[in-house]
């Protein structure tokens, strides 16, 4: 069965999916995107991405096409569509399609909005079981990564780097600091079992994933410290771990090839990803 995609108002074979060469997102960059998992054919934690893809929008003032009532029936209905049981959504939303290449807003264009579905078994992944590697990189993007920009070559090259290192993510440096993953936020268990991750700023993706496990861990009475570490910190850690939309908490068990504690996923990111899968399951729509 052919994939179906969304395509500004309109429902197509994947292959006859197409925008104008024209468009902003892909002369400019000029576009938002989101990544919403999808399990047992329903939208986890959707409300967070929705809310982030207003902020992102909000601050490169990019009008949604469709209110977010609408994009998430869009979004249920594509999933229907392809009978994807588990998964992800990617939509993206750009500044549209002008008549040339001004770099400045035009005016009276109105913005591209697709979507498409791929499978993913995100709760039986091997990884999930082994966890993975992670190298680092210097963190090269741009100062407003709060944003979820379609703007991505740091981190396709990022994430290159590390596939060609038999690695599973890069975490990204900055000041001796790790700021994130390359599409994922990154966290620690620290010896005296403090869970640390970067606090919100310009320097970071506000993860939902990252946002939810903080909540979980915290209503289990688990000490949280919202502040940067370091990767000397992260090898004297516990544990270590990495969370997103299509991973949920997955477990580092190295870094640059020298081992996170025993080298194997810890207690803790097992069990918190046991309770993020809970929360997903009990809280999709
Ligand atoms: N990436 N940090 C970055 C830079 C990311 O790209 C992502 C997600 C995250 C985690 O955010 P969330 O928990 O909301 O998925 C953190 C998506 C999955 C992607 O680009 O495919």
């Amino acid at each position: 069965m052919e994939k179906i995609a969304y395509v500004n108002g309109s429902f197509v074979p994947l292959g006859e999916a197409k925008v104008s060469i024209l468009d902003r997102g892909f002369l400019f960059a000029d576009g938002i995107y989101e990544v919403a998992a999808v399990l047992d054919g329903r939208l986890v934690d959707n409300a967070s991405h929705l809310a982030r893809l207003e902020r992102s929008v909000g601050e490169i003032s990019l009008p949604l096409p469709e209110t977010t009532e609408r994009i998430q029936e869009i979004q249920k209905e594509l999933v229907t569509r392809n009978q994807l049981a588990n998964g992800m959504v990617y939509l993206e939303v750009t500044r549209g399609a002008d008549a040339g290449r001004d770099f400045a807003f035009p005016k009276g264009v109105k913005p591209t909005l697709i979507m498409f579905t791929s499978e993913k078994d995100i709760v039986g992944a091997a990884s999930a079981r082994t966890g993975i590697g992670v190298i680092t990189v210097p963190d090269i993007r741009w100062a407003r990564r709060d944003i979820k920009s379609v703007a991505l070559l740091a981190q396709v090259l990022a994430k290159q780097a590390a596939a060609e290192a038999g690695a599973g993510e890069a975490w990204m440096i900055e000041d001796g600091k790790v700021t994130e993953g390359g599409s994922s936020s990154a966290f620690i268990l620290t010896q005296d079992d403090v869970l640390v991750t970067r606090q919100n700023g310009s320097e970071i993706l506000p993860g939902c994933t990252r946002k939810a496990v903080v909540k979980l861990a915290e209503e289990r009475q688990l000490r949280v410290e919202e502040r940067a570490f370091s990767v000397e910190e992260a090898l004297a850690a516990k544990e270590a771990f990495i969370t997103s939309a299509t991973v949920f908490v997955q477990a580092v068990v190295s870094i640059d090839g020298k081992p996170v504690a025993s080298g194997k996923p810890g207690p803790m990111t097992r069990r918190l990803r046991e309770i993020y899968v809970d929360f997903a399951r009990a809280t999709a729509v």
